[in-house]
């Protein structure tokens, strides 16, 4: 049974399911994954009753979104005082047939055997599903187990028992590809780190979605094209694509000039043209890389499957090709495979800044290429940047590890001096305000970020200081990012 048939255009329905006695914390997460699915247009189901299916109603329905409750019983009152249509159904638990055929999606918070027999109907359809602090489906690799296969051994919320051999590998990667299209269905989706796992396939109307972060870069300016090493981050500011089908490609986006971009990647992809949407907390020009979460994010929805190295490599073609500007891999690659504080520990008391230098430029128009050349072609000057950077980023990264905090920030200066001085890819605009942020208490240091020639300054804050730094740099947008995971991180 569905609720509806055929290829009506409509808005997507996403059941949400889950314990009856959710703890706190599940309660406000189901809330959560309510109200954000209304926002994103989502039309939310769930079983009608109280726990999960409560608190996800009252989200969706507080945000303004229809909830539709598939009761078990046969009366219409017993539904949640939250739904706006309410189904008394009278088939008891085989409702949870019900409301599987009758999602595009599901995303389960929690649950027990009730909320399992729901997974696997949705999985059976071939729905994405999300389980959020509760289940973790292995021992069918992701997939639909066939019928009359006892439910896995794991209980919630316990890790289930890795396969192994080959077979698991096979599965892992399954697992890999199908986890990717599941994270699509919730595009702004609360955490889902920890114990939380995805599972299961994509919906089969061709749409997509994806979401990609934008990046910092530590220290390791201007050597990435050189082979050198380069210490960026993922960020927590998102652009996310959605798409489908079309006779032509097209970009509907608050981000300017993103169609070159976002048909490149597909053309990379050999992705026939699509329709796409969208939209971004990436500020644009201002040394966040939001080319990057773009591209990024059209390769995660177009091809979830892909190693996040590969769809990194392909973004990085696809820039060049956008704008003929022979960038290095770093900002693709941060952007797909960023891991938030797991390469180099990065402590908590310690606050990423970026200061928007305000000239916001193209890098097309820029001497990024010429640059390039001269350290490609060995110019003095330019070698002495790339050499003592390379020092630079090592001795950083031992810093971090040591958590000598002073040593970070002089490094952050010798970087920005050398980028000044030797790479030349500063103006005197950012080395003034490069210096300001040098002297406001709490700040450890700070440099020109990215490509430069305007752009975006890095400085890194004792946490807690954030304010007087705001105050002291008032006349400037600066922004205040936490480290996140890449857009293929797994
Ligand atoms: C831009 C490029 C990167 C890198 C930086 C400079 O952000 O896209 O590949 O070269 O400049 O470090």
């Amino acid at each position: 049974m569905a609720l509806d048939s055929g290829p009506v255009k409509r808005s997507r329905y996403v059941a949400v399911c889950g314990a009856s006695d959710p703890d706190p914390e599940q309660r406000e997460l189901a809330r959560e994954v309510g109200r954000r699915l209304a926002e994103a247009g989502a039309v939310v189901l769930c079983g009608g009753l109280g726990g999960v299916m409560e608190a996800a109603a009252e989200g969706a329905s507080g945000a303004g979104g229809t909830v539709v409750g598939i009761l078990p019983g046969a009366d219409r009152a017993s539904g949640n005082a939250h739904l706006t249509i309410a189904i008394a159904t009278g088939l008891g638990e085989a409702r949870n047939a019900v409301l599987a055929n009758a999602a595009d999606a599901m995303v389960a918070v929690g649950g027990g055997w009730g909320t399992l027999s729901e997974i696997a109907l949705a999985c059976r359809r071939g729905r994405p599903v999300v389980s959020l602090a509760g289940w973790e489906l292995e021992s069918q690799g992701g997939q639909a187990p066939p019928s009359g296969t006892p439910p896995p051994s794991g209980t919630p919320g316990a890790p289930a028992a890795h396969p192994s051999g080959s077979e698991a590998s096979v599965r892992r990667r399954r697992e890999d590809r199908l986890r990717h299209s599941a994270e699509r269905v919730l595009p702004a989706a609360p955490s889902l780190s920890g114990a939380n796992r995805v599972m299961a396939g994509r919906s089969d109307d061709g749409a997509w979605t994806g979401r990609a972060p934008g990046r910092v870069n530590l220290i390791g300016e201007h050597v990435d094209y050189l082979g050198g090493l380069v210490l960026p981050a993922a960020v927590d500011r998102f652009t996310t694509v959605t798409g489908a089908p079309a006779e032509r490609w097209s970009l509907v986006s608050e981000v300017p000039d993103g169609l070159p971009y976002a048909h490149a990647i597909g053309h990379e992809l050999g992705a026939p043209a699509q329709a796409m949407r969208a939209t971004s907390d990436v500020p644009p020009g201002a040394g966040l890389s939001s080319s990057a979460a773009l591209l990024v994010a059209v390769a995660a929805g177009l091809r979830p499957d892909l190693d996040g190295a590969s769809a990194a490599l392909a973004c990085q073609r696809a820039e060049q090709r956008a704008t003929g500007v022979q960038v290095g891999v770093m900002d693709q690659f941060a952007s797909a495979l960023g891991r938030c504080g797991r390469l180099v520990p990065f402590p908590d008391d310690l606050v990423i800044a970026v200061i928007d230098s305000g000239v916001h430029r193209s890098l097309a128009d820029t001497p990024y290429n010429q640059r390039r050349r001269e350290a490609e072609r060995g110019m003095p000057k330019r070698l002495r940047h790339v050499e003592s950077e390379l020092e630079r980023v090592r001795a950083f990264a031992a810093a971090l590890e040591a958590g000598e905090r002073d040593r970070l920030g002089e490094l952050l200066k010798a970087s920005h001096r050398s980028l000044r001085d030797d790479f030349e890819v500063s103006t005197p605009a950012v080395d003034a305000l490069v210096e300001r942020a040098w002297a406001v208490p709490g700040c450890l240091g700070a440099r020109i970020m990215g490509a430069g020639f305007g752009g975006s300054i890095l400085a890194l804050l004792d946490a807690g200081t954030e304010a007087g730094f705001a105050r002291a740099l008032e006349d400037v947008a600066v922004r205040f990012c936490r480290t996140a995971d890449g857009a293929y991180v797994r």
